[in-house]
């Protein structure tokens, strides 16, 4: 077992996107840009700093184009956006995003909810897409929403997360991020789908993103660690949720993570106090405590 967990691991650090796109405090732009500022200062490289959505179905981040005008690029950094559809990929070039993300669930009921659009309606769209961002030789990931579980169909079956995370592979995407966005998975379900989707697609192109929405995340994380798993999504502070999926809580935090990480010998070039830093800052800005752990920690 040991030897299969990796040197090192690679993060998405979710936090502008996830983080804030279902909190009830609308964060300004300026606020927003220094957010993702210090994230990189703490050392995070690929950094999720909007989504390219109808500012009707997501307000909190309806001035995605400002934020991804407005931040300080730095060449070692690659700033994600997820796009649900063309006019989000085209507003995601025309703000110079290095890297972009498709969601689709597992689930056909969450598509409808989510993104007012059959699974098959979003496969069509995002074939087109991402023939586009070949051409464009722009990096893309697929997103797969739901395959621990979905609050609208409940148990979710393995061979439809496989099918999309093939489909993703097949258009050319160089990572698939398996979301558990209700935070229902436990460590052997985890085990389990992995060793499924290894029939399928290397494990080399997964990423986990789990919702610690009942306290699993870690523990689903280390199951994906032992098989040699090396991408996670964070949001730093535990914030995050999905306002389409009732139940979805905060992923799990990023300090959390490195935390765990760091102590096992596992390299993530993040920098844990200066991203409680950040927390601290991200509490005063949302006026709540964030679930991170090692937060509560710092404070103590
Ligand atoms: P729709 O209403 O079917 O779209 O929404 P439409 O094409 O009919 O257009 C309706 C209006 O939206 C029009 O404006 C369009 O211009 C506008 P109007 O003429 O009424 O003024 N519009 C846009 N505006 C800006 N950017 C765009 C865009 N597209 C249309 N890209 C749509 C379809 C996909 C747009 C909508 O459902 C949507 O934005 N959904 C996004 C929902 C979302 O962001 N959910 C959260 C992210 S997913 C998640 O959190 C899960 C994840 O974290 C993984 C996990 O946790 O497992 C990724
Ligand atoms: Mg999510």
């Amino acid at each position: 077992m040991e030897q299969k967990i990796p040197k090192s691991v690679k993060i998405m650090e979710v936090g502008p996107r996830d983080g804030l796109q279902n909190e009830k405090t609308i964060v300004d732009t300026a606020t927003k840009i220094a957010f993702i500022e210090h994230l990189h200062a703490a050392g995070l490289r690929r950094i999720e700093v909007t989504a390219f959505v109808s500012p009707k179905w997501i307000p909190p981040l309806a001035d995605q184009m400002e934020v991804a005008r407005g931040i300080t690029r730095h060449k070692e950094v690659s700033y994600a956006a997820l796009v649900p559809n063309m006019r989000g990929y085209e507003r995601a070039m025309e703000a110079s995003i290095d890297e972009v993300a498709f969601v689709v669930a597992a689930s056909e009921t969450h598509n409808k909810k989510n993104i007012n659009a059959s699974t098959q309606e979003a496969l069509a769209r995002y074939k087109e897409i991402g023939e586009q961002a070949r051409k464009d030789k722009i990096p893309f990931r697929g997103y797969i929403s739901c395959a621990f579980g979905c609050p609208y169909e409940g148990a979710i079956s393995v061979d439809a997360v496989n099918e999309l995370a093939v489909f993703f592979k097949d258009l050319g995407a160089y990572e698939m991020s398996i979301g558990d966005t209700i935070g229902v998975g436990n460590p052997l379900q985890t085990l389990g789908l992995l060793a499924q989707l290894e029939q399928k697609v290397p494990l080399s192109m997964i990423a986990l993103h789990m919702h610690d929405t009942r306290g699993l995340a870690l523990a689903n994380i280390f199951a994906a660690l032992t098989m040699g798993v090396a991408s996670f999504d964070s949001s730093v502070g535990g914030l995050g949720g999905c306002p389409y999926a009732p139940g979805a809580s905060g992923n799990v935090a990023t300090e959390d993570l490195v935390n765990m990480l760091q102590s096992m010998g596992v390299e993530t070039g993040v920098n844990v106090d200066l991203l409680t830093q950040v927390s601290l800052k991200m509490e005063k800005v949302l006026n709540r405590t964030l679930p991170a752990k090692l937060l509560a920690v710092c404070k103590s």
